[in-house]
């Protein structure tokens, strides 16, 4: 296990956790996280043989640190999970009332194997209260940004708009229905984006102004992670951040 060397302006609770990494194995296990939750998330497992386990490795200010080690074989084409890490603070603020919403993202896969399939991404819901569940009836949308997508996997529904530039990267979008929300995703038309320093405002603003996204509707939740759907690999998250700045 690799661990970051102890950040000077730490907290005693980040390195509290900087001493001990933690490990979750079990499908629906969580841990607090500093600003986060992490949780593994292995909602799909059933539809494949393999295993995958999530570790904390550090908290520093509003950032978290984090990895995912997964194996996973059958049915190509269905995830397997989704461990994350979902911020417990940059939620329950309507578009129209966002100045910004900063995140950063360092990501690496350490490891893979050839040809596997998976996304790296975020996944944030909207819906028309302050608060509720992602992936719930409390949902409108899910917004997914894919920062990787290896293997040939597709995201919900088809193509809408091809080499859309927002927050300076070039993006496909993709839309369709899922249960009661609608799904947009942005995957990268560039390859894969391993440090990601942007303003998610700017995808916000794009769903406003060209999708007919209402500005009344709530950010409800913002997770960040992988769905592997077959292979193995190792996902290194050195660093990352999310937050709504409201107006
Ligand atoms: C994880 O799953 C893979 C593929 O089935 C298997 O080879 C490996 O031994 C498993 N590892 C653990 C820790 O269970
Ligand atoms: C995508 O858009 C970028 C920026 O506008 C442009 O440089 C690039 O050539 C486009 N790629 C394709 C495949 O159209």
């Amino acid at each position: 296990m690799r661990l970051v060397s102890a950040p000077t302006a730490a907290s005693a609770l980040s390195l509290a956790l900087l001493s001990s990494a933690q490990t979750i194995t079990g499908q629906y296990d969580c841990l607090p996280a500093g600003d986060f939750t992490l949780c593994q998330n292995l909602w799909g497992e059933l539809s494949g043989v393999g295993n995958q386990s999530s570790t904390l490795i550090s908290t520093t200010g509003d950032a978290v640190s984090w990895s995912t080690t997964w194996n996973w074989a059958n049915n190509a084409n269905n995830v397997k999970s989704y461990a994350n890490v979902l911020s417990n603070t940059a939620k329950g603020v309507q578009l129209s009332n966002i100045a910004s919403a900063p995140t950063s993202w360092s990501w690496t896969y350490e490891t893979q194997s050839d040809g596997i399939r998976a996304d790296v991404s975020y996944d944030i819901w909207f819906g028309k209260a302050p608060s509720g569940v992602a992936a719930t009836s409390a949902s409108s949308y899910e917004i997914m940004i894919w920062l990787s997508g290896q293997g040939g996997i597709q995201p919900v529904g088809s193509v809408t708009k091809s080499n859309i530039t927002v927050a300076g990267f070039q993006w496909d979008l993709w839309s369709g229905p899922n249960a009661n929300w609608e799904v947009f995703s942005f995957k990268t038309a560039s390859g894969d984006i391993t440090d990601f320093n942007v303003d998610l405002q700017e995808f916000f603003t794009y769903l406003t102004e060209n999708e007919g996204v209402a500005s009344t509707q709530y950010v409800q939740a913002i997770q960040t992670g992988t769905e592997p759907f077959t292979g193995n690999a190792v996902l290194m998250t050195s660093s990352y951040s999310v937050a709504i700045n409201s107006l």
